[in-house]
């Protein structure tokens, strides 16, 4: 399949037809990539099991795994789930549009393959001009993961997403670098107490603000216990080589590097820029000056060492305050070794 490619850009002239087309092909069940303010997604009519399954094809993502409706606004958001408790219409209220989703009862308007099954459906809204353009322009929702083959870091510019996806979908708009870099927050707000299936862009801290107490998924401390959020179980976002995650000094990272070094390995380092600029290693890929800035590099920077480049990756470990502990979730889940000073 030839993957049609279109460049947009808000201010471009193009730019209503380019949506429009990528909205047909959607409603005539095709999948389509897009951006969003968290990573690009890749998305199917999710009324329509056979558009869907071309998602799951396209990745390679197991069938359990349940996809995020994406909808334009609450009101269609609504249409999908059965009830919402006081909470979560209040936290929609304030982080709607924007990188969180909400696990709701689903009321079966999605198909099957979205839900996995479950009695649940993700929603989100999301906040980017392109991706809400889309879902106006269609006007259906739109069941869509990140758009990336199953296992490698989630997409953050429209190469990525052509890397991983050119030639099995049948569209892509570019809509340049997302913002957050890292995906939208899981919470599942179907008990008295909503619960964090996955950090991400919508921080505890934010939520807690709101609604007072907000837990997190055992599972996400524990290796031991079975994740609440079907595809948190999954290795994900892996480089191509074995990655330690290193919580230290600059003087611990420097010494790891120096003993890989000796023994002839070529080593690439991931770490803030601060912490960059003292290192001496093959390759150093500076992700930042702060927390926000190195969530979104994180993806880029996992998918710039390849095979034959390097033999090992180094990364520094942050704290885990505010959107740290969505940037340590997907490191720890990356790493192959984690090392304690
Ligand atoms: O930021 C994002 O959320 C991006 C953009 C494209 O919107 N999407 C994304 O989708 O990250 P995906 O499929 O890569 O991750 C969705 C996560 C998975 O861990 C899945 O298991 C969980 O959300 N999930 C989806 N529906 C669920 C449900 N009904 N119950 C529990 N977990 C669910
Ligand atoms: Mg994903």
């Amino acid at each position: 399949m030839e993957t049609k490619r279109w460049n947009v850009n808000t201010n471009e002239r193009k730019y209503k037809q380019s949506i429009e087309e990528a909205a047909e092909l959607l409603k005539k069940g095709e999948a389509v990539a897009f951006p969003t303010e968290t990573v690009y997604g890749v998305g199917a009519d999710a009324t329509n099991p056979a558009a869907v399954t071309k998602i799951f094809e396209a990745k390679g993502r197991p069938q359990d795994n349940p996809l995020i409706a994406h909808v334009a606004t609450k009101e269609q958001l609504k249409r999908l789930v059965d009830d919402i408790p006081e909470y979560a219409e209040q936290l929609i209220d304030l982080f709607s549009p924007g990188p969180i989703t909400y696990v709701l009862p689903t009321n079966g308007t999605c198909a099957d393959n979205v839900t996995a099954g479950l009695s649940t459906v993700g929603v989100r809204i999301p906040d980017h001009p392109v991706a809400r353009d889309l879902l106006k322009s269609c006007d259906i929702p739109i069941a869509a993961p990140s758009a990336n083959v199953s296992g490698k870091p989630s997409p953050t510019v429209a190469d990525h997403v052509w890397e991983d996806l050119s030639g099995k979908i049948a569209g892509l708009l570019d809509g340049g670098a997302t913002g957050v870099g890292l995906e939208s927050t899981v919470l599942d707000c179907t008990q008295v107490i909503p619960i964090i299936l996955r950090p991400g862009g919508v921080t505890k801290e934010q939520l807690e603000e709101v609604v007072g107490t907000v837990m997190v998924d055992p599972a996400l401390a524990n290796k031991d216990e079975k994740p609440k959020a079907p595809g948190m179980k999954y290795q994900h976002y892996s480089p191509e080589v074995p990655m330690w995650l290193v919580e230290g000094s600059k003087g611990k990272i420097q010494q790891l590097i120096d003993e890989e070094q000796q023994k002839g390995n070529k080593v690439g380092v991931l770490a803030s820029t601060k912490t960059a600029n003292v290192l001496h290693a093959t390759e150093i890929l500076p992700l930042g000056e702060n927390i926000h800035e190195i969530a979104a590099h994180l993806y880029d920077g996992l998918r710039k060492f390849k095979e034959g480049d390097v033999d090992i990756i180094l990364c520094e470990a942050f704290s885990e305050d505010g959107i740290g502990q969505a940037v340590m979730n997907r490191l720890r889940k990356a790493a192959t070794e984690y090392i304690k000073e």
